[in-house]
């Protein structure tokens, strides 16, 4: 039994070619550290992660590679972002469809004394921009929020919320989990200070390297949440004031970083609309296999138009937990049940607590794949 993988909205699977062989060309032919030391081969890895920050930049739009910061994950660069950004006294706006990489450190951050406001979706995900502006206190300091939700894949109203946070000088911190790699992503037209991402999901880069890029401004009011050695001003105990080194302590993760470029070139040639048209395509074949099966509910939005290629379904009167089990066990078809770390998500989307089970398609997945998908689930729900 071959496996059919849809979860691709807990980490991409297939990776894009060439990934591994990269990570092991960095590991076997180069293995060294980089502003560390004066070889020629620290110098070839420094060009690899400069020309990776490089093309950071250009995917999301923004001006400035010194600015891209390297970090294991999307869940430490949110961290960095709201840990660095908050102070006990600001209020910042949140949404319910966030997921706990958001939720917790607000929470950690409330509980030192930062307010916040969460905004109401409605029963599909969708946000009415209108509700940030309505919150907007004078202590305002942010807006963070995802850019689609991982439970149902409804995306959100990214231009318009960065209009309004520009208009009302807020900054703008976005997740973009679930969309980097198959939405354009600008950070100037979106208004964005702060842009979280994570390489192992539609970057198509392996796990253990993330980051997030920060405007300038930023760069100069956010706390770096880690701080050590970074192989420069060696001579001083103190941060360094300048870019990236003030939020890169450490060693970073270079076969990660040799990965993730290798990903992103793959990303620059097969173009950001041809990898999303393919994967709505999959995703509408599925939902119109979906709503062929009886007592089940659709969750979030009705059809394609905004949404990414993540579909989450209730089945009514069984377990879903089971449904997810049987798809594996009998079918060898991987999903993710449950809550998805997005408790918030799911009492919005009324699937709290028995939670979903979802499906999160990439342009790698086929047709096929997809109508086998459904014929299983309409055997396992009869049956
Ligand atoms: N947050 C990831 C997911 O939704 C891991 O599965």
């Amino acid at each position: 039994m071959e496996r059919i993988y849809l979860d691709n909205g807990a980490t991409s699977y297939p990776k894009a070619p060439g990934v591994a062989k990269a990570m092991i060309h960095y590991i076997e032919d180069i293995g060294t550290n980089i502003n560390r030391g004066g070889y020629k081969s620290a110098y070839s890895a420094a060009e690899v992660v400069l020309d990776t920050r490089e093309r950071l930049i250009k995917l999301f739009n923004y001006s400035n590679s010194n600015n891209v910061i390297f970090t294991p994950n999307i869940t430490y660069s949110l961290n960095f972002l709201i840990k660095g950004l908050l102070k006990p006294g600001d209020h910042c706006i949140v949404t319910s469809m966030e997921h706990n990489a958001v939720m917790r450190p607000v929470m950690q951050m409330y509980k030192k004394g930062v307010d916040f406001t969460k905004i109401k979706c409605d029963i599909e995900g969708r946000l009415d921009p209108k509700d940030i502006e309505k919150h907007i206190k004078e202590n305002t300091k942010v807006v963070i929020m995802t850019h689609a939700s991982n439970v149902c894949g409804t995306i959100m109203p990214i231009y318009e919320v960065g209009k309004i946070c520009k208009k009302h000088n807020i900054k703008f911190v976005v997740d973009s989990a679930q969309t980097a790699g198959a939405f354009n992503i600008d950070m100037k037209e979106m208004n964005i200070d702060g842009l979280a991402f994570t390489g192992h999901k539609g970057l198509l880069g392996p796990q253990g390297i993330g980051g997030f890029i920060i405007t300038d401004e930023m760069a100069e009011i956010m706390e770096p949440l880690v701080s050590g050695g970074t192989g420069s001003m060696s001579d001083s105990e103190e941060i360094p004031p300048f870019m990236p080194d003030k939020f890169e302590s450490g060693t970073i993760n270079i076969p990660g970083i040799f990965g993730l470029n290798e990903a992103l070139k793959y990303i620059e040639k097969e173009g950001i609309e041809s990898i999303r048209e393919k994967e709505l395509e999959l995703t509408r074949l599925f939902i119109k296999g979906v709503k062929t099966l009886e007592n089940v509910r659709l969750v979030g939005i009705d059809g394609t138009e905004g949404r990414t290629a993540v579909v989450s379904i209730d089945c009514k009167d069984r377990d879903n937990a089971e449904i997810s089990y049987l798809l594996d066990k009998d079918f060898g078809i991987a999903t993710r049940c449950g809550l998805h770390c997005a408790p918030s998500a799911h009492k919005t989307l009324d699937t709290f607590p028995q939670g979903t089970v979802r499906f999160s398609f990439s342009h790698f997945n086929t047709e096929q794949e997809i109508e086998y998908t459904i014929d299983v689930l309409n055997k396992i729900l009869k049956g």
